[in-house]
């Protein structure tokens, strides 16, 4: 007798909870199957471009339709295949333009932040591409200032002995998956500028650290193996200020730890200043590369530094 009521009560939720549904979905129903629409409903609700010539012939070999090699098949009721394509995709036209505009069988451009815009707007699934993906940080190039973790971690001394570490600016949380992979655990810090990055880094496995770079790093001194940064540090940061950043980085790693400065840019007008900064320091140098960042036009005089650099095993206090 006394379980009545508690065994009442949630089937009227239940109830209560179905009716809802259905009347919701009829009135979905309804608002998507009027023929005319109200006005409002109309104008809100984006109307996909229709696919023009201008796109791209793979994006016609992808979402095409295609025969079948055995003609009509029972199973699917049909004697095409037609791969889907989600709708938001359309609606970035220009970003899934360049994002199917590569070549056939060769190496994937290099487009992360591309593929991520596309995803951010809905285009989730993005589309099969046929070319192979960079892994960037693990594939050797032929760029100087791009170095592999493989090579970094062989630089350590001792040898085998990078386990931990912080990706400062961590993006999409990538470099720290790949260095999971040569089991060595990763922080990445982030901020959710413009897309929720913490939560997709954390659902990748990886813990997302939400701080800004003007913030001393809630680690204690000589603790870190291995700290890696790019895109962050670069030429929007006043130089005392990264000089401020810099002597963090180096009171939490360990001596011996490795602070992989990753693509550091900046305007060649201001190479000195910048490279005295980092070089004031205290670390020692394991590489350093200085080149030309070209994609933009030469006459930019943009530049980039990526440097290894270790904090000495004697007398770093
Ligand atoms: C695709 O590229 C690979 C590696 O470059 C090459 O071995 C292969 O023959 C190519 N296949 C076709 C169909 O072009
Ligand atoms: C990572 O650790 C696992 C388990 O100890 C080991 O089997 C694997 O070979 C290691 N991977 C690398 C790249 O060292």
């Amino acid at each position: 007798m006394e379980t009545k009521p508690h065994h009442r009560f949630p089937l009227q939720n239940h109830l209560l909870y179905i009716l809802l549904l259905i009347t919701s979905n009829l009135l979905t129903f309804y608002l998507f199957s009027s023929p005319h629409g109200s006005p409002a409903s109309s104008s809100s609700l984006p109307v996909p471009p229709p696919p023009t010539s201008s796109f791209p012939s793979e994006y016609y070999a992808f979402t095409g339709p295609h025969k079948l090699p055995f003609g009509h098949n029972p199973n699917m009721d049909s004697s095409l295949l037609n791969p889907p394509l989600a709708q938001p995709c359309l609606l970035s036209g220009s970003f899934l333009t360049t994002f199917l505009s590569y070549n056939v069988n060769s190496s994937c451009p290099d487009d992360e932040p591309l593929l991520q815009k596309l995803l951010l707007r809905g285009c989730d699934p993005l589309p099969i591409r046929r070319c192979r993906e960079i892994k960037r940080w693990v594939t050797p190039s032929t760029n100087p200032l791009d170095f592999t973790i493989d090579e970094v971690l062989s630089l350590a001394k001792p040898h085998n002995s990078i386990r931990i570490g912080l990706d400062l600016g961590g993006g999409s949380g990538t470099f720290a998956v790949r260095m999971r992979e040569r089991n060595v655990t990763m922080v990445a810090s982030t901020l959710n500028l413009n897309g929720p990055f913490s939560n997709f880094i954390a659902s990748r496995g990886i813990i997302p650290l939400y701080t800004t770079v003007g913030k001393r790093l809630p680690f204690f001194d000589n603790t870190l193996d291995i700290v890696h940064s790019m895109h962050v540090l670069s030429n929007w940061i006043p130089t005392t200020v990264l000089h401020f950043v810099l002597f963090d980085l180096y009171r939490v790693l360990r001596p011996g730890g490795l602070f992989w400065l990753d693509h550091f840019f900046f305007v060649e007008g201001q190479m000195e200043e910048y490279v005295s900064v980092i070089e004031s320091v205290g670390f020692e140098k394991l590489k350093w590369e200085i080149g030309r960042k070209l994609d933009r036009g030469a006459e930019l005089k943009e530049m980039y530094i990526s440097a290894l650099v270790q904090k000495p095993l004697k007398n770093s206090w």
